[in-house]
């Protein structure tokens, strides 16, 4: 069943049935203050934490409520209906409503009894406060009375847990105020110097451009006793009761009666806000112009468009590019701006970016801003420890020079934490790499960052000690060792079993170092690496290839984890597709392995991340085990994995098999069976349930995912085969040999590429001819200096 479709025009998915099998969501705003709303006007709004900052409730796991609700009532009949579907939920014969979720702006636009509404909901660039912009229009032959309620659920105290938990106390420290046009809410409000901690804070909610005929400040009086966010009992009277919160539940509610002659259009502007008296007023009397919206709107657009435009492409199959132009790209800048803090799973209590996912993450945009991509590179070298591991967590007021560590009690008390895993800091080695291939910018590696606890060093010394770190902690047969987790959450093979995950990742970071090396002329470490890539490679080799697999660990106990004739969990994806992403896999050894891959772990949705499940069999520190069999690590589609996989049939230029991986998890492409699926047919997920679950098919954890950025990767490098280096770009269009003909407009170091990719044999990789501006090159390599400021190359397949 399809509730949507594409607008690839307007980047804009567009929901034409409000009733979709789980909320779907977009993001608003910017990491200062950040907004999340479904297709219902569910969602919560937050200042830079979705922890420590919440300004309005949302109930997790529950019925998508409450939001930023709109309510419109005919004065006459007293009907009343809201301007998202829910909450109030009319019959969808009578009432016809889209939702267009857009680049940091939503609007839903409903149609009920000849009254057309239209909620845009955005935060405006750079500021502190959202619009939720309303414009009716009275589509009828006759006159008609409308009252138009605004409503919001304030939180009666920034940190959500409190809020939720803490009644005693926090029930008893807020109140409202009605000014003229808003209401203001005080939060400790005698506490003009803090009192253990706390200080006072103010928020308003707002109606301009329409005057105010009623306003209520408390929830129950809004809602009126046994009742729900569907018929308040003040929505149902047509009037707002004027009470004001003294303790218990605040909200913002405000109610403006207006008239419409038949034809006639109304606007006006809910705004909402952490800002003191004299801010909400002056805010507000922008707002008293009505064209600001569309112009605030217009602005989002220049600004993420702009952005996306970096990478445009043209191939046949539109899910892809629906995915590849503006979804998948837009999600990764979320998880890029968010990482794993705040969506309608995560309630916003990590404090903090987690290294391995932030700075994997990183890799998702680096090809559209490579300059935004490196602030937070920076960012996160900065988190790593001087002995070369990485922090687990970086915090947001992260303090280079200063932190405390996984060692210390009070970072594992304060983020949760106990120990080092195996692999963050290697992460920084590929995510390093694009960025410097992407720009050319080589100079990063000479750049002076301090680290986390004590002492600076450059860049490629950051890289040398992550490389010390891995040879610091080795485990039996001289492996690295497994520690806390490698890339799996659920795998603790400890301080002597090994993860060959990691093991593939360091001879990787070996591979990269190497190039770095060579690059700066340090030809010690180039030696030093390349003996070191020799050894490693060689007790790989001994020790994690089995029969026709490379294993997944081995633990401390030397029990090989991931052999053919283990009972359970005998096959693993990740040491397969990474034996080829890090180069150490042949091509001939490389594509068998991903044949056994293909007939063992692939299914309808994507292959799985191993089988068969954990049931029986599992050794100690598979945590896996916790879960259902097919869902999560224990055999579930981990899309996060699907990327790498594309990644890998890509570099063994098998692109049949590599673009029939990416649609088996493609959103887009799940489109019609969204009630299979149930999450957004334009976001990744974390993963999605497959063969032993009654369920397959079934997505979980929207939005913030590790998926995005490996997708995207393996969209770009893999598939489209955009493989740039320090010194050019390599073309590799690794695609189903039905793709006859396609086109991708680039930027790559400020210059213009237009590429038109001729396919006509029906090949599935590799180059015949390629030329720039004319000139034929000698292989399928650009130099980067032979590019001009705006460039036609031709490939032939
Ligand atoms: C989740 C975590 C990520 C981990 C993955 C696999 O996505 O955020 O850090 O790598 O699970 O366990």
């Amino acid at each position: 069943m399809q509730y949507g479709h594409f607008d690839a025009q307007a980047r804009e998915y567009i929901i034409t049935r409000p009733d979709t099998p789980a909320p779907w969501a977009n993001y608003l705003g910017s990491p200062t203050y950040g907004a999340i709303i479904s297709n219902n006007a569910g969602g919560y709004s937050f200042v830079k934490s979705g922890a420590a900052g919440r300004l309005i409730r949302y109930r997790f796991n529950e019925q998508d409520r409450p939001g930023r609700y709109i309510y419109l009532r005919d004065d006459e009949s007293g009907d009343y209906w809201s301007a998202s579907w829910q909450p109030v939920g009319k019959d969808l014969d009578e009432y016809r409503s889209t939702c267009r979720h857009g680049t940091g702006y939503t609007i839903m636009e409903a149609e009920y009894t000849g009254l057309r509404s239209e909620a845009s909901y955005y935060v405006p660039m750079n500021m502190v406060h959202e619009v939720w912009r309303l414009k009716l229009t009275n589509t009828g032959e006759a006159a008609r009375k409308i009252s138009v309620f605004g409503f919001v659920e304030f939180t009666c105290e920034s940190f959500y847990e409190q809020d939720q938990v803490n009644l005693q106390y926090t029930q008893f420290i807020t109140r409202t105020y009605f000014k003229d046009q808003f209401i203001l809410q005080t939060i400790n409000e005698n506490c003009l110097n803090a009192v253990n901690e706390s200080r006072v804070e103010t928020r308003f909610f707002a109606l301009a451009g329409a005057p105010v005929t009623s306003y209520c400040g408390d929830r129950a009086a809004f809602l009126g006793g046994y009742r729900d966010y569907g018929n308040p009992v003040s929505v149902e009277k047509g009037r707002l009761d004027g009470t004001l919160n003294y303790n218990l539940n605040p909200c913002g509610a405000l109610h403006t009666a207006l008239t419409f002659k038949p034809g006639e259009s109304v606007s006006m502007a809910f705004l909402l806000g952490p800002k003191r008296e004299a801010d909400a007023k002056a805010l507000i009397a922008h707002y008293e112009d009505s064209g600001l919206p569309n112009r605030e709107i217009s602005d989002l657009k220049t600004y993420w468009h702009g952005k996306l435009a970096n990478l445009k492409v043209e191939t046949p199959d539109e899910n892809f590019n629906h995915m590849v132009n503006t979804w998948n790209a837009y999600q990764c800048f979320i998880t890029f701006n968010w990482s794993r803090a705040a969506s309608l799973v995560y309630c916003g209590q990590r404090n903090g970016y987690g290294y391995r996912d932030t700075v994997q993450d990183i890799q998702g945009i680096i090809h559209l801003d490579p300059e935004m991509a490196l602030e937070k590179l920076k960012f996160m070298i900065s988190g790593q420890v001087s002995h070369g591991g990485a922090l687990p967590l970086v915090k947001y007021d992260h303090n280079p020079g200063h932190e405390d560590k996984p060692e210390d009690a009070s970072y594992r008390t304060g983020t949760g934490h106990p120990s080092y895993r195996a692999d963050d800091a290697l992460w920084l080695f590929p995510t390093v790499w694009k960025y410097i291939s992407e720009t050319g910018n080589t100079a990063l590696l000479d750049e002076e960052i301090p680290y986390a606890d004590t002492g600076v060093d450059t860049v490629y010394q950051h890289l040398n000690k992550a490389i010390d770190f891995s040879l610091n902690h080795l485990g039996i047969h001289g492996l690295p060792a497994g520690l806390h987790a490698d890339w799996n959450d659920c795998l603790r093979l400890g301080t002597n079993g090994v993860s060959v995950f990691v093991a593939f990742q360091l001879y990787y970071a070996f591979e990269i170092m190497i190039r770095c090396a060579q690059h700066k002329g340090d030809a010690a470490t180039e030696t030093r690496m390349i003996e070191l890539k020799k050894k490693f490679g060689a007790i790989i080799e001994e020790r994690c290839w089995n029969t026709d697999r490379f294993v997944r660990g081995i633990t401390e106990h030397d029990q090989v984890v991931g052999k053919p004739d283990d009972p359970e969990a005998s096959l693993w994806l990740n040491p397969q597709s990474w034996s080829i992403i890090s180069g150490f896999a042949s091509q001939d050894r490389g594509k068998a392995i991903m044949d056994l891959v293909y007939q063992q772990l692939n299914t309808k949705y994507g292959a799985r991340l191993m089988a068969p499940a954990y049931r029986r069999h599992a050794f100690d520190g598979a945590l896996a085990l916790l879960f259902n069999p097919s869902t999560k690590e224990n055999g579930g589609i981990f899309l996060q994995t699907q990327g790498w996989l594309i990644l890998a049939e890509a570099l063994l230029g098998r692109g049949g098999r590599a673009f029939e991986y990416y649609l088996e998890s493609c959103p887009a492409a799940q489109n019609p069976i969204a009630q299979t699926r149930l999450l957004e047919p334009y976001v990744y997920s974390q993963f999605t349930e497959s063969v032993d679950s009654p369920f397959e098919g079934r997505s979980h954890v929207h939005w913030l995912t590790g998926t995005a950025s490996t997708v995207m990767v393996g969209c770009v490098e893999g598939i489209l085969g955009l493989r740039p280096d320090i010194n050019g770009l390599r073309l590799s269009p690794t695609v189903p040999s039905s793709w006859k003909n396609f086109t991708m407009e680039k930027t790559f170091r400020g210059k213009k590429m237009r590429i038109q990719v001729q396919n006509s044999q029906g090949r599935e990789s590799g180059c015949r001819k390629l030329t720039v501006n004319g000139v034929e090159m000698a292989d399928s390599y650009i130099p980067a200096t032979v590019l001009k400021a705006d460039n036609e190359v031709i490939l032939e397949m």
